[in-house]
């Protein structure tokens, strides 16, 4: 198979969200905390009738519909998520309701889980099984879908959730450069979920930071030398059009380009001109531990990498900003940003992907972009995630109603027994709501 890669995808995110202004505000944090520290706008959470299953359930039913995939055509399911509902039985195991029905049970595959990397994980499986001597012929079809929670204290404003489906195939408008592909592994306490009766997460946010651009520098580094193996000149920011980022909060992500802009002064690399390198001199000499730590070279980074950051990242940070991390989706989504923002113009361009999952798992990757052709091109995935559409049709809680949700949702963790209100007033026709949990722990879902 050639040009294997994305054909389609889909988001979906639930309707309910809190502004950051808001919620700033009523945690008593200083002003400008959550919108410009973090660099975050607003935030999506699930309420009682919404989980990471009833998202995937909506957003792959949705997928098959709009570009007319037959549910006999998917040979190959995978699930990314770090939401755990149950330590069994996969979430792929609920969405097989939508292919049984249709007589199709021959799908390989099942959920991955690290952190905000099982997406990732995922996504390199299917494409892997397309280019592999034991594909069928048919498409793969990658899940990542998360709720993403925190403890009340500095962390819970980076909670988000969403679901994406991304459908993969060969001839695709969004195809893989394989070789081109970097990865860092290691074993690091920074975000971690030991406590199986809770769904929040144990986190050293200062620490994940630092975890994060160390993973970073290592990806891009890897990725780097491949390239110039292969390419046998080298690369640098210059070489891409744009740099998506896994997106816990949009701070990180700013650090996170002017970091690499700091690796390609340090490799002497072409894209830093003779004004910036004079600028970074002073940082030449840094070891690596006092670079992660320098506020001054965060600052100066960030200036120089002012210009190209508008240019190369900003189109990409529209849904993480408004939505949150939504973890395993997160990178995904701002992937969609980019493609909500440009569509069409994308033709031609290389764009650099970076996920990044906590624990540790990262990979960097590159993807190739050119119009495709109907219902499979750049233009029609645009409009059918409809992303202006969703996010505009929202529903604002006031922050007294978030917190009694998150209570109501902590209570519910592992719970049994019960039904939900089943006040599906705020979802759009066609998404797909927990009504029950019986004494069984069997979970039932019905559709708008
Ligand atoms: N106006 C503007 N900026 C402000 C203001 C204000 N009033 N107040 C604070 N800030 C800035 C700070 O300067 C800081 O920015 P900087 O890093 O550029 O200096 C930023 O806001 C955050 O404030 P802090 O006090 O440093 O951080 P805090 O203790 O509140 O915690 C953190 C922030 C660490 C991001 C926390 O929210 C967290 O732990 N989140 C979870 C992160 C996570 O889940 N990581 C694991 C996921 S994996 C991964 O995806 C990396």
């Amino acid at each position: 198979a050639k040009n294997v890669g994305i054909l389609a995808m889909d988001i979906y995110f639930p309707p309910t969200c809190i502004q950051q202004e808001v919620l700033e505000a009523h945690d008593g944090a200083s002003k400008g905390k959550y919108t410009i520290g973090l660099g975050q706008d607003c935030m999506a959470f699930c309420t009682e009738v919404e989980d990471v299953i009833s998202m995937s359930l909506t957003v792959v039913t949705s997928l098959l519909e709009k570009y007319g995939v037959d549910p006999k055509q998917i040979g190959r399911l995978e699930v990314g998520s770090e939401t755990v509902i149950d330590k069994s039985k996969s979430i792929k195991t609920f969405l097989m309701g939508i292919f049984e029905k249709c007589g199709n049970t021959d799908i390989e595959g099942v959920d991955s889980t690290n952190a905000c990397y099982g997406g990732t994980a995922a996504l390199l499986n299917c494409v892997n099984w397309v280019e592999s001597s034991s594909w069928d012929g048919r498409y793969g079809l990658v899940v990542c879908t998360d709720s993403a929670v925190y403890a009340e204290g500095p962390a819970r404003p980076t909670g988000g959730a969403a679901a994406i489906a991304i459908l993969i195939g060969p001839d695709a408008p969004i195809s893989f450069e394989s070789k081109v592909r970097g990865s860092h592994m290691a074993h690091v306490y920074d975000f971690y979920k030991p406590n199986l009766a809770s769904e929040y997460p144990v986190v050293d946010g200062k620490l994940s930071q630092t975890c994060y651009l160390i993973a970073l520098d290592s990806c891009y580094k890897q990725m780097c030398n491949k390239y110039e193996k292969l390419e046998g000149k080298q690369f640098s920011l210059s070489d891409a059009d744009y740099f998506v980022f896994h997106s816990p909060y949009n701070k990180l992500v700013q650090k996170s380009f002017a970091r690499l802009l700091y690796d390609d002064f340090l490799r002497n690399a072409s894209s830093i001109d003779e004004a910036a390198k004079e600028k970074l001199a002073p940082f030449l000499t840094l070891s690596g531990d006092e670079s992660y730590q320098s506020r001054d070279l965060e600052k100066v980074t960030q200036q120089l990498a002012k210009s190209l950051y508008d240019a190369k990242v900003q189109p990409t940070t529209l849904i993480p900003k408004q939505v949150g991390n939504m973890y395993t989706a997160s990178l995904y989504a701002a992937f969609a940003s980019l493609l909500h923002n440009k569509n069409s113009a994308l033709v031609g361009k290389r764009v650099i992907l970076f996920s990044y999952g906590s624990g540790s798992s990262a990979t960097m990757f590159s993807l190739q972009l050119r119009e495709g052709q109907h219902p499979f091109s750049l233009s029609n995935i645009a409009n059918v995630m409809d992303v202006a559409r969703k996010l505009k049709s929202r529903h604002e809680f006031p922050p007294e109603k978030f917190v009694e949700t998150m209570h109501l949702m902590e209570q519910r963790y592992g719970a049994k027994d019960f039904v939900t209100s089943q006040d599906i007033s705020l979802l759009s026709p066609g998404t797909y709501y927990l009504t029950e949990v019986d004494s069984k722990y069997r979970r039932f879902y019905a559709k708008k």
